[in-house]
């Protein structure tokens, strides 16, 4: 993880700017308790951000993570409760549950309501070079930097996406690819990469862009995953136990690098809405 200059203090926390994006809060005292953080505080620091990760503070018991995040607002009630555990399976029926990569999406795509954090708590970090890094696609930053014309095509697209439900989501929806963020008013992309390959046997993602000939499908799909992957929006985060993740998820795309060899890894996830 890199980390450059001090942007910001407080008596609890210092904070560092990731990069390239992104800001890393660590306790000023070991086993710090995050219950006595600002709730508030946080909110803005990853909204400014697009995330945040706080290091140096105690994990929760699966039921206190579950009641501290509703304190930060309604939280997404899925068939297994509120509180997911992502832990490699040895028979994964979702590919969320192999040691592959997982492509960039956004959450709750197939939901009632798209969360507006992500809240994770790391129980178990995968040993160092063992890959199995969280990545995350800042798209405001993309929008920023793309040419008027190609922000002008990318305006006007909807996209089509199918999938079966097998783990906790599924269904067909269109979607536009430009959105506005809820919070901070900026543009966003809401993109899920197609997961239609034919060595993906689990749970295939279709997208399909609107309106766009067959033979023009590959092409427009390739430039824009191309973008989600350039190292300036791009932040890989390498896990240590004991860490909290909170992310932007109106504003970023998330996905995981896979593992490069076989590693343990336990993270816990709340959606909080
Ligand atoms: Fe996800």
């Amino acid at each position: 993880m890199m980390v450059s200059t001090s942007v910001e203090q407080s008596t609890q926390f210092s904070v560092k700017s990731l990069t390239p994006f992104g800001a890393l809060l660590e306790a000023t005292e070991d086993h710090s308790d995050i219950q006595q953080l600002s709730i508030e505080q946080l909110c803005q620091l990853t909204w400014e951000h697009r995330l945040i990760v706080l290091r140096g503070f105690s994990l929760l018991e699966r039921e206190e993570l579950s009641t501290y995040c509703q304190r930060w607002g309604e939280l997404l009630v899925w068939n297994f409760g509120t509180v997911l555990d992502l832990i490699v399976h040895q028979n994964p029926e979702n590919y969320l549950f192999t040691n592959g990569n997982v492509p960039f999406h956004w959450d709750g795509a197939f939901a009632e309501a798209v969360p507006r954090f992500l809240f994770f708590q790391c129980l178990k970090a995968p040993e160092a070079g063992s890959g199995g890094e969280s990545l995350f696609c800042d798209t405001v930053r993309i929008l920023q930097n793309v040419s008027p014309e190609q922000r002008e095509i990318w305006q006007k697209t909807e996209i089509n996406y199918k999938t079966e439900k097998v783990a906790h989501y599924g269904g067909e929806i269109t979607k536009s690819l430009v959105s506005k963020h809820p919070i901070t008013g900026l543009s966003t992309l809401r993109f899920a990469e197609p997961l239609n390959d034919a060595s993906v046997h689990l749970n295939p993602l279709y997208v399909e862009v609107c309106n766009l000939p067959a033979e023009e499908q590959n092409p427009f799909l390739n430039e824009l995953i191309e973008n989600l992957y350039q190292p300036q929006n791009c932040f890989a985060h390498e896990w240590q136990e004991g860490d909290f993740l909170i992310a932007d998820n109106h504003a970023l795309l998330h996905g995981r690098n896979p593992f490069i060899s076989n590693s343990q890894r336990h993270l816990q996830r709340v959606h909080i809405l």
